[in-house]
């Protein structure tokens, strides 16, 4: 069994050292094997063009966000995906980072933006991956990559247990996405969301909570309120999620016909 879990909370706009704080607060103590994060945590979301991201944005390889977890990691033992404003060279990317107890184990680049991010971000070049930690199989999305259920399939395909989702979703309908997701990959996903609204050039962005852990069946095993801090464990069994027969003569992935599947493409 494996414990998964999110955290759901409001990142004040341009303050890394205050979200990190909070982050800290929360996370110390907790019994968790993996805990999601929200979008872009360290730094909010709303910022008004690439300056303002390039001065917030971390390397992570040289990032006191990633220090930071490092060490939450290494004295809970658990592992910490997060959202971060990532500085490459002279590409900036809407990333998440996945962080064990002996640091960055990997970064995964939004490849979907969503409206006003595209004046913001670079759009990531690579096709999600799936990462072992432990014996739970991670993979990671990035917000508006649940509208693409490519994004998801690709996760499955590559094996994924369960689909780390940082989140700062402004429309209601991911969390009941979500469901089918889970249905139609027969896998886990948690989908860390913020709450609380940003101004950006005078125009005001609200963000809906509901951070959900979400089953195999399309199961709901926990949602937040839509305001307020928020965090929570469940216990799952990967294998689950790992047998991929829908009925006894069903395989969800054996029975694709990729042969007729040419005009997706
Ligand atoms: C979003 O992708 N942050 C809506």
């Amino acid at each position: 069994m494996k414990r998964i879990g999110y955290f759901q909370f409001k990142p004040v706009l341009g303050n890394p050292r205050e979200n990190r704080k909070v982050i800290a607060e929360f996370l110390e103590g907790i019994d968790a094997d993996l805990i999601v994060l929200p979008e872009l945590a360290f730094t909010g979301y709303s910022m008004t063009d690439r300056n303002a991201v390039g001065m917030l944005a971390e390397n992570p390889e040289d990032s006191l966000s990633v220090t930071m977890l490092t060490g939450l990691c290494a004295a809970g033992n658990f592992h910490v995906v997060a959202g971060f404003a990532e500085k490459a060279g002279d590409k900036l990317y809407n990333s998440a980072v996945l962080v064990g107890p002996d640091g960055m184990l990997a970064v995964y680049r939004k490849i979907h933006l969503f409206g006003f991010e595209s004046e913001l971000f670079d759009p990531g070049p690579d096709a999600p991956a799936v990462y072992d930690i432990g014996g739970l199989k991670v993979g990671m999305m990035v917000c508006f990559d649940w509208f693409f259920p490519e994004t998801a399939r690709l996760l499955a395909l590559a094996g994924a247990d369960v689909i780390a989702h940082p989140s700062n979703l402004v429309l209601d309908w991911c969390q009941k996405s979500m469901v089918t997701r889970c249905l139609e990959n027969n896998l886990f996903a948690v989908t860390a969301n913020r709450y609380g609204a940003e101004t950006r050039n005078g125009k005001e962005l609200t963000f809906t909570g509901g951070s959900q852990i979400t089953a195999p069946r399309g199961v709901i095993l926990s949602s937040a309120p839509v305001d307020g801090d928020d965090i929570c464990i469940v216990e799952i069994d990967v294998e689950i999620a790992r047998d991929k027969n829908i009925t006894g003569v069903n395989h969800l992935l054996n029975d694709r016909r990729v042969e007729l599947y040419g005009g997706l493409m």
